[in-house]
């Protein structure tokens, strides 16, 4: 709770994650608050919104005329989306046996991420005007088929194995973990967007715990070129140009190329031209939880998660949460790995693979 000495009418709530376990609840939630709150006092957190290279998606797209014209089903072919994390559930196991990946990071982090990427440009930077967009955005994605969530939702749990050669438990043996818990520290998704801009386009997301590394990125893969003039090599040989917009660790861009590699011979070779926030400005971005105690005093509502926007993204998950907690294991993936082997069904239906975040 934030009160300024200087007027005291001036009252506003942060309220961090998670807001309810399902729609009906976090509806509940906001009713209550909203009983005696107004909406212009609450500030819903979602830390991802407030990280810099998570803003600088925004900044990308609309403050640079290249981009735009090629963001959209014409020039891309994909987009993936990954929060990795190498650390387990540490000291918060309790809160994780009630909540699982899904609602921890999916409904909100990743969510989001994929909001920023794919949303339509706000009328201006102003809070309703970016909520307003990110809404509509949200809105458009394509609910689970629920007949078949297989098709497009892969959930895991982390079985022992080995994080930077040291041997780690698996998510049963963690404490306070039931020895036969069904939650899930693992998920994939392909999602559609349903809009002009986004029709026919999949989304690849995966959040998870135990993977080979933190590193969280969202990677435009761009469509092959029409034809290739450089006989015999087929279109297919010639690299799709991907950007990588690196959120963190190491926050950045790069941007793959395909140049000619020198000599008398035509051969091609792929080349990345990139930046990072360290080499430029010889510092990495501040803590997202910073910015969003400063906005919040400052009274801009633009990084935070609006009542209707909760109640969109809880509407995508809550029959996901609800089949999945009616039946059915999470697949097992050892510690250390890029999670169960059956989330590279997702993108191989298509004829594509997951890209190794942080990789090239
Ligand atoms: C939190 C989740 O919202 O985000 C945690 O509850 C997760 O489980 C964390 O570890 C990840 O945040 P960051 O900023 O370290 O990527």
């Amino acid at each position: 709770l934030i009160t300024s000495t200087s007027d005291p009418a001036w009252t506003r709530v942060l309220v961090e994650k998670p807001f309810g376990r399902d729609l009906a609840s976090a509806l509940a939630l906001d009713r209550q608050l909203r009983q005696v709150l107004a909406e212009s006092q609450l500030y819903r957190i979602d830390h991802y919104l407030a990280k810099d290279t998570v803003q600088n998606l925004l900044v990308f797209r609309f403050a640079n005329a290249v981009f735009e014209p090629l963001w959209n089903r014409r020039f891309i072919d994909h987009v993936q989306i990954s929060v990795a994390e190498s650390i387990g559930v540490e000291d918060r196991a309790g809160y994780f046996e009630q909540t699982g990946l899904l609602r921890d990071m999916f409904q909100n982090h990743l969510l989001q991420m994929l909001a920023m990427v794919a949303m339509e440009p706000p009328l201006s930077f102003e809070a309703d005007h970016v909520r307003d967009e990110r809404i509509r955005l949200l809105r458009a994605i394509r609910p689970f088929d629920s007949e078949n969530l297989d098709r497009c939702l892969v959930r895991g749990q982390y079985t022992a194995g080995e994080i930077n050669g040291r041997p780690v438990r698996g998510y049963r043996e963690e404490e306070k973990v039931a020895p036969d818990s069904r939650r899930e520290t693992f998920v994939a998704a392909r999602l559609f967007i349903d809009n002009w801009r986004w029709q026919g386009v999949p989304f690849y997301l995966r959040g998870g715990k135990r993977l080979p590394r933190r590193v969280s990125e969202v990677a435009i893969g761009f469509r092959q070129v029409p034809y290739s003039i450089f006989a015999p090599l087929a279109p297919e040989e010639l690299r799709p140009n991907v950007l990588v917009m690196n959120v963190q660790p190491e926050e950045g861009a790069s941007l793959s190329l395909q140049i000619k590699s020198p000599g008398p011979r035509l051969c091609l070779g792929t080349v990345k031209m990139d930046f990072t926030y360290r080499e430029i400005f010889g510092y990495q971005p501040p803590d997202a939880y910073q910015r969003l105690l400063l906005d919040c005093m400052l009274g801009d509502q633009t990084l935070f998660v609006r009542h209707d926007d909760l109640e969109v993204t809880w509407s995508l998950v809550t029959p996901v949460l609800e089949a999945w907690e009616a039946g059915g294991e999470p697949l097992p993936y050892p510690a250390g790995t890029w999670g169960p082997p059956e989330a590279d069904r997702l993108p191989a239906e298509d004829g594509r693979t997951w890209r190794l975040p942080g990789g090239s």
